[in-house]
């Protein structure tokens, strides 16, 4: 496993960028990594506190550029119109805002209440909405090229029980995703998407696994790479997403799993379990007979 950053030194100097949910995480990684390459980041989340413990942790990795903070639930859309608008005074341009902010947990949807329902899509698909919308029309009406970044899961194309809600919001984001790719192409405004598998993170494994569940499955060795995800690989390629090196990539999502979610899609994938051994049964029993 490669586990160190990939791209040139400086490469991202005199960038900016806005991540939502930037203060913990795979945001905090992403943040991470492009402060390394020179980028200026503004983290945008509801939790005050946690904001500015990361923007205190992460300063040490700045030289001639920084990280700061802005608080914003991104269900608020007056919130989003203020981080966007201070972003843009500060900077004059935005290159890049990821859209990472996110809110989930399991449950039978039959035991949901339509709040919790709304919960989930306020936060993960009209957050998205609305923070794309509003970078973009300060891109557009500033004639300056921008790069939205939406952070969904593999589950966006397979759809998934027991995070119904969060399933149905990414599955929107995907198709926000690809239809603002091809409209907003003519403003030079790329719309991306990551797709991650399983990246540990406290907010993640307290919510979809916690101690009852973790007791019966082993997520990890059901994987077929046998690992988990590593940050600095999820991270690795939203730099590259957000650089000018993958500018002829638009309305794309990239699936960063191991093969997780193709594999449990395959009908005969469960065929790796078969010994060895019992192949040249199998072939004798399923060749013609002379
Ligand atoms: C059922 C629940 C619930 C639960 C809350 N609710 N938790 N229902 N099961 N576990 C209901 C509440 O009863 C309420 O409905 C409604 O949801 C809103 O709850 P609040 O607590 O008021 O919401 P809020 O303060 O906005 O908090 C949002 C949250 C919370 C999503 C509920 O968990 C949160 O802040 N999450 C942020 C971080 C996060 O979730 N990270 C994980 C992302 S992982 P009623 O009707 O009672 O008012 C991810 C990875 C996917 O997305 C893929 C992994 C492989
Ligand atoms: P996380 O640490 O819980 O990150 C979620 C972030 O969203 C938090 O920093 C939280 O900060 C912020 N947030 C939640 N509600 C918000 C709101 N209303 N307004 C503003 N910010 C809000 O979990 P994570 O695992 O890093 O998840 C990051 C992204 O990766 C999410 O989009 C998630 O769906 C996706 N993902 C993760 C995995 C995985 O395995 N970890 C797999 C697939 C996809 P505050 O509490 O400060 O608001």
């Amino acid at each position: 496993m490669y586990n160190k950053g990939m791209l040139k030194d400086n490469c991202l100097t005199g960038k900016n960028f806005i991540i939502t949910g930037g203060g913990s995480g795979l945001g905090k990684s992403m943040s991470s990594y492009l402060l390394e390459l020179g980028a200026n980041v503004i983290i945008a989340s509801r939790n005050e506190d946690k904001l500015s413990k990361t923007v205190n942790e992460l300063t040490s990795l700045c030289k001639n550029n920084e990280i700061s903070y802005s608080v914003c639930d991104v269900k608020k859309s007056e919130d989003i119109n203020i981080v966007i608008e201070d972003a843009f005074k500060k900077y004059k341009n935005i290159d890049g805002l990821v859209n990472n902010a996110a809110g989930n947990f399991i449950s039978p949807t039959e035991r949901l209440s339509p709040n919790a329902f709304a919960a989930i899509i306020d936060i993960v698909l009209k957050g998205t909405c609305n923070f794309s919308l509003l970078y973009g029309k300060q891109c557009i009406s500033r004639k300056q090229k921008g790069k939205i970044l939406n952070i969904i899961a593999t589950y966006s194309y397979t759809g998934s029980g027991y995070v119904v809600p969060s399933a149905a919001a990414k599955g929107g984001v995907l198709s926000l995703t690809r239809s603002l790719a091809a409209e907003w192409a003519k403003y030079r405004i790329y719309s991306n998407a990551i797709a991650p598998g399983p990246f540990p993170t406290k907010g993640a494994w307290d919510r979809l696994f916690p101690k009852p569940i973790s007791m019966f499955f082993d997520m990890e060795k059901r994987l077929p790479l046998k690992r988990y995800g590593n940050h600095q690989e999820l991270a690795n390629l939203s730099a590259f997403l957000l650089s000018d090196f993958s500018d002829y990539i638009n309305g794309e999502v990239i699936t960063i799993d191991g093969g997780e979610w193709i594999s449990k899609a395959g009908q005969f994938n469960m065929l790796n379990k078969v010994p060895e051994k019992l192949w040249s049964l199998i072939s004798k029993a399923t060749r013609k007979k002379k």
